[in-house]
């Protein structure tokens, strides 16, 4: 519907096609005067309004339409951006208010107005709106389903980096009892071990006075000293026995030799009882550091365990021990030609673990090298320890 517009065209054919072309568009399209009157509107844009088309004409559009923001404050005309627009003849794109209906309600718009121009001068300016209340609803659907997910994110890794601090406080605390069960253990070992020498190595040892004493006295009775021969030898089996026992519970030699001597020591013995070649290097400059008790006892315990696996799993002919200087790291390699292993991406067996925990407790690291058929490499590498 058309008011005024001589100024578009004065030829009736031609007002007749732009008639049907702002009637056939889905969106409402209307256009004002200098003084902001509607100087026409079409079918859609009366309709989303609630009105019918000449019931618009000559009002002014920002009064009946544009009056107030979404939440009923009134927006004065001068703060109206179609009208600041079009004063400076300039065109504008709206789509953060709303439009009121003749009943009272509101719809949320997208607008655009564009300058009328005849000539250089401004006229009125063109306004296209459409109703995006869909829109709107879709984009506060789709920002409160961000907001949802984000804050499921965040209460999501709250509780994983919670989790990850409890398990992380869980296995500094399994480490530390393992640790501290290790050294109870060795602690305990070496009491049993003192109570095995000072008692029953001592009562031995009296035991066999006894039997010397016994024998001198009645040398002259083949018969009698034939038994208590036969008792002393005895007595010294049971004497090499118990010495025995005492150097798996706390080898006198790792206190008094230190962990080197001990290790040839246990290689020695290795060889003697098993057969298999045992060797050890050892450089004088490696022999010369000593690593602080505890550390040496949990070096000395990883080795025996490698060597006790070596002897029952392996089936090696050889095995040797390296001990070597890396800068101020020391790294003992301890290397088997036996049938070698799939090497576990985390060890669950005791030794395997005992072993890695102990090595963990002194600051060092624990590596496992082996593939089936090619023999195993157990590497372990202290930092720092070198004097
Ligand atoms: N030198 C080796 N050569 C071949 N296989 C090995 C060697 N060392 C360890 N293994 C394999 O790794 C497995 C795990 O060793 P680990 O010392 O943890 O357990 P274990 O010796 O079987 O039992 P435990 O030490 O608790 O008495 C062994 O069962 C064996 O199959
Ligand atoms: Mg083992």
């Amino acid at each position: 519907m058309f008011a005024n517009l001589h100024h578009l065209s004065h030829h009736a054919a031609w007002r007749r096609q732009l008639e049907m072309l702002l009637e056939s568009a889905g969106e409402g399209i209307y256009g004002i005067d200098l003084n902001g009157r509607c100087i026409f509107i079409n079918g859609a844009g009366a309709s989303m309004l609630g009105y019918d088309a000449d019931e618009v004409l000559g009002r002014n559009m920002h009064y009946l339409i544009h009056h107030s923001h979404s939440n009923c404050e009134l927006m004065p005309v001068h703060d109206c951006r179609i009208f600041k627009a079009f004063k400076e003849g300039a065109s504008c794109r709206v789509d953060d208010e709303v439009l009121w209906r003749r009943d009272g309600s509101s719809f949320p718009a997208e607008y655009a107005s564009y300058p009328i121009r005849d000539g250089e001068a401004v006229v009125g300016a063109v306004v296209t709106f459409s109703d995006i209340t869909e829109r709107k609803r879709t984009e506060a659907a789709l920002h409160a389903a961000r907001n949802e997910l984000e804050r499921r994110v965040i209460e999501r890794t709250t509780e994983l980096s919670s989790a990850n601090q409890q398990l992380r406080q869980a296995r500094d605390s399994l480490r530390r009892l393992s640790a501290h069960m290790n050294s109870v253990r060795e602690e305990e070992r070496a009491h049993i071990a003192r109570d095995i020498h000072d008692d029953l190595g001592a009562s031995l040892t009296a035991m066999q006075l006894e039997l010397n004493w016994l024998r001198q006295r009645l040398r002259n009775d083949a018969v009698v000293c034939g038994h208590i021969d036969a008792a002393l030898g005895i007595g010294q089996g049971a004497m090499g026995a118990v010495r025995r026992i005492l150097n798996d519970l706390r080898p006198g030699v790792l206190d008094h030799l230190g962990l080197w001597a001990a290790i040839e020591s246990l290689l020695d013995d290795t060889q003697a009882r098993s057969g298999l070649r045992c060797v050890f290097v050892c450089p004088g400059e490696v022999e010369r550091c000593r690593l602080g008790r505890e550390a040496e006892i949990a070096v000395y315990r990883i080795v025996q365990e490698v060597l006790t696996n070596v002897q029952r799993h392996a089936g090696a002919g050889r095995v040797s021990v390296v001990a070597r200087a890396l800068g101020r790291d020391l790294v003992l390699e301890v290397e088997d030609d036996g049938r070698g292993m799939i090497v576990p991406l985390a060890p669950t067996s005791f030794g395997l673990l005992g072993m890695n925990e102990r090595a963990r407790a002194i600051g060092g690291e624990l590596t496992l090298e082996s593939s089936p058929g090619n023999g195993t490499t157990v590497r372990l590498r202290l930092a720092e320890v070198m004097t």
